[in-house]
């Protein structure tokens, strides 16, 4: 009788942990800032959508895109106390873990997308995907969205024309110093609180990529965009590391290998989104887009440029010169 108490006890455990097994997939909570049809949006949900197929069962990926769960203030902190596991912060929120990582921010320090492309997968960029496992964040790759733009209310022609004009930045130093060279009022704010504020005027101008401009209205609310492509917004995909780790070595892997694959297909297709956001944009005839001559976006660069030499010591002159040897 004894036997039979402790074998019942036994079955009912196993059926116990099995099920616990089976209704309790590892959850993966990616949270982010920007809508779903942008790059990162996009990304987000195909990391998802390949979970599911390959891992059913075992992971789970909950997407919370337009910062539905955290703002951009607050998402790193929320990974660093494994509140969410997964984020694709911009390279311009990275200063306060690692100050190389603002060499992104160099405005017109990357030609294009593909020299982007080309200096990421260098040895250079790579390494700088594991430069903060020591605060507990792990990086697992790219994601480009496109070179940026500036917007505003007044037409933005020259240099001086953005004097004295206050333009919304994302919490960068580098960002800041790049408008303070323009003698404008840089002012550093959450993504979501953007829109508000250029319609309220709190801000007159801002800089994103035409996927962000498009998916947050900002075309409605500013009538000028100058095609500059003065600068980049790239993200880097994180998890926390003690979170990561934690994952058994072969679900691990195949995580990797779905986000590599990912990111190729991300990275493959951003440019042409942010392309035909710009389309759209013309179509929606808000917002006049001013096309740069050679000399006109010459004079930008000279008045930006001086900010390399800023920040030229917490980067490393080596790393900015691996970048700019990326430009071929
Ligand atoms: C921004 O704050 O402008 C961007 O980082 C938003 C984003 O994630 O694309």
């Amino acid at each position: 009788k004894q036997l039979k108490k402790v074998t019942t006890a036994l079955a009912i455990s196993a059926a116990f942990s099995f099920s616990a097994f089976a209704a309790d997939p590892i959850v993966i909570k990616f949270s982010h800032v920007v809508a779903n049809e942008t790059p990162k949006g996009q990304g987000a949900l195909m990391f998802q959508k390949l979970v599911d197929e390959r891992l059913a069962g075992k992971v789970k990926v909950e997407v919370y895109p337009n910062s539905s769960l955290y703002g951009d203030g607050k998402e790193m902190e929320a990974l660093l106390l494994n509140n969410v596991q997964m984020l694709a912060p911009s390279l311009a929120k990275f200063d306060k873990y690692t100050p190389k990582i603002q060499l992104f921010d160099l405005p017109f320090l990357f030609d294009d997308i593909k020299a982007v492309e080309r200096f990421e997968q260098s040895e250079a960029g790579k390494s700088l995907l594991t430069s903060m496992e020591d605060k507990g964040i792990t990086g697992l790759g790219y994601w480009n969205n496109d070179l940026k733009q500036l917007s505003a209310n007044k037409e933005l022609i020259e240099p001086k024309d953005a004097r004295g004009l206050k333009f919304r930045v994302q919490a960068s130093e580098v960002l800041d110093a790049q408008f303070k060279a323009l003698r404008a009022v840089p002012r550093k704010m959450a993504f979501g609180e953007m829109y508000q504020a250029l319609q309220t005027g709190t801000v007159n101008g801002a800089e994103n990529p035409y996927s962000n401009i498009y998916s947050q209205k900002v075309h409605e609310v500013q009538k000028f965009i100058t095609e500059s492509n003065h600068g980049l917004l790239s993200y880097m995909v994180i998890v926390n590391t003690k979170f990561w780790n934690s994952i058994p070595e072969d679900i691990r892997a195949e995580l990797s290998a779905i986000l590599d694959e990912v990111s190729v297909e991300v990275n493959k297709k951003s440019h042409e989104l942010n392309l035909s956001d710009k389309q759209k944009i013309i179509d929606a005839g808000t917002t006049k887009i001013i096309t740069l001559t050679p000399e006109q976006r010459e004079a930008w660069r000279e008045v930006m440029r001086p900010v390399w030499k800023q920040f030229e010591g917490q980067i490393g002159a080596d790393l900015i010169q691996a970048a700019e040897a990326s430009n071929k």
